[in-house]
C-alpha cells in the first residue's frame, strides 16, 4: 500500500481530519465567472487527477461552482476518493440564471445545498462543510451579523450524520465565537493574501485555539496579485511572484492552509513546488513592506 505524501507538512483540524497545508481550491474549473461549464473539460479533470496523483489531500469546492459543475468534475476525475483525500464544501449561496451570486441562509435552502452537495459529490457524509457568510459591500470582506440561525441549521444537519465538521467562511471574530457558542468549528475560510491582511490578529488567535485558516484569494484570486516585493524576492530565488506569495502563507502562521486555485496543470505543478520554498528573515521583511 502507497504512503499518503503530506505536502506542506500536515495540519489536525479534528481527531479524524489531518490534511496536507498545500490544498487545492476548485472553483477555478468552472466556465468563464464561474459560471457554466469549463473550456476544456477534459483539461478540467486532468487537473483533479494531477493535484491527487501529486499528493494534494485537501480540495476546496462548492456547489455554487457551476453551479453544480465543480462538484461533478470531482466525482467524475477521482470518485471513488482516496481514504487519504478530504473535500471541504461551502454552501449559503445559490446562482441565478445568469450566473449572480445570491445568498441562500435559510434552514430549508441549507439543506437542500447540503443534499445537493452529498449528491454531487456521491458522498454519505461531508468531511467539512463551510457556512459562507454574507460579506460586506465588496462581498468578499466579512460583514456583520448574527451568523446564529444558519450555523444552528448546519449543526442541526450534523447531528443527523451528514456532515462530520463545521466551518465558517467570510466572518469576523465575533461571528467566529458566535459560532463556536453553538458547536465547535474545524476552520475559518477568509479573504487573506501578502497584500490583504486585514485578519492579521485574527489568524493569531486562531493558531492558539488550533483551529485552520484558509486563506481564500491566495494569489489575488479575480485580481493577480503584482507587487514590485514579489518581484524581487522572486527573482533572487530563481522562482516566480505567485510561488513566492504562496510560499508566504504557511511561514505566516502554522495554522494556515493553502487551496490556490487554478484550471491548469502547468500552475498546479508551480504551485504545489512552492510547499517546499524556504523564505528567509531577509525575504520576509521585503514582503512585509508589501503591506505596511
Ligand atoms: N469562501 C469563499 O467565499 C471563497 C471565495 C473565493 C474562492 N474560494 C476558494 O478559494 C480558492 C482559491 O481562490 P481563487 O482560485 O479564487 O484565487 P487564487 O488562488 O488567488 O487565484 C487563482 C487565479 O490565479 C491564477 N493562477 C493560479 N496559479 C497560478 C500560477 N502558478 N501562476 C500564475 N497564475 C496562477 C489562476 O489562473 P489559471 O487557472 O490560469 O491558473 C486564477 O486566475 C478557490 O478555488 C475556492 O475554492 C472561496
Amino acid at each position: 500500500m502507497s504512503e499518503t505524501v503530506f505536502l506542506g507538512g500536515t495540519f489536525t483540524m479534528a481527531k479524524d481530519l489531518t490534511v496536507g497545508r498545500m490544498g487545492y481550491g476548485a472553483m477555478q474549473l468552472a466556465g468563464p465567472g464561474v459560471f457554466g461549464p469549463p473550456r476544456d473539460r477534459t483539461a478540467a479533470l486532468a487537473v483533479l487527477r494531477k493535484a491527487v496523483a501529486l499528493g494534494i489531500t485537501h480540495i476546496d469546492t462548492s456547489d455554487f461552482y457551476g453551479p453544480f459543475v465543480t462538484n461533478q468534475l470531482i466525482r467524475e476525475a477521482l470518485y471513488p476518493y482516496p481514504e487519504s483525500l478530504h473535500i471541504v464544501t461551502k454552501v449559503g449561496v445559490y446562482r441565478d440564471s445568469k450566473g449572480g451570486w445570491i445568498h441562500a441562509q435559510s434552514p430549508a435552502e441549507l439543506r437542500r445545498a447540503v443534499h445537493d452537495n452529498l449528491i454531487n459529490l456521491g458522498l454519505d457524509v461531508l468531511d467539512v462543510v463551510n457556512l459562507r457568510v454574507h460579506g460586506g459591500d465588496d462581498g468578499h470582506s466579512a460583514g456583520s451579523g448574527s451568523l446564529a440561525e444558519p450555523f444552528s441549521a448546519l449543526v442541526e444537519l450534523q447531528e443527523e450524520g451528514l456532515i462530520r465538521h463545521l466551518g465558517v467562511s467570510t466572518v469576523t471574530p465575533e461571528q467566529f465565537s458566535e459560532a463556536q457558542t453553538i458547536a465547535p468549528v474545524v476552520c475559518v475560510q477568509n479573504f487573506y493574501n501578502v497584500a490583504h491582511r486585514n485578519d492579521d490578529i485574527f489568524i493569531e488567535s486562531l493558531a492558539q485555539q488550533g483551529v485552520a485558516y484558509v486563506p481564500y484569494f491566495p494569489l489575488g484570486g479575480f485580481s493577480p496579485l503584482q507587487e514590485s516585493e514579489l518581484d524581487s524576492v522572486a527573482e533572487r530565488l530563481g522562482t516566480t511572484p505567485m510561488a513566492v506569495a504562496l510560499a508566504w502563507l504557511p511561514q505566516r502562521s502554522p495554522n494556515i492552509l493553502l487551496i490556490p486555485g487554478t484550471s491548469s496543470v502547468a500552475h498546479l505543478h508551480e504551485n504545489i513546488a512552492s510547499a517546499s520554498l524556504a523564505l528567509s528573515d531577509g525575504d520576509l521583511e521585503e514582503l512585509e513592506r508589501i503591506s505596511a
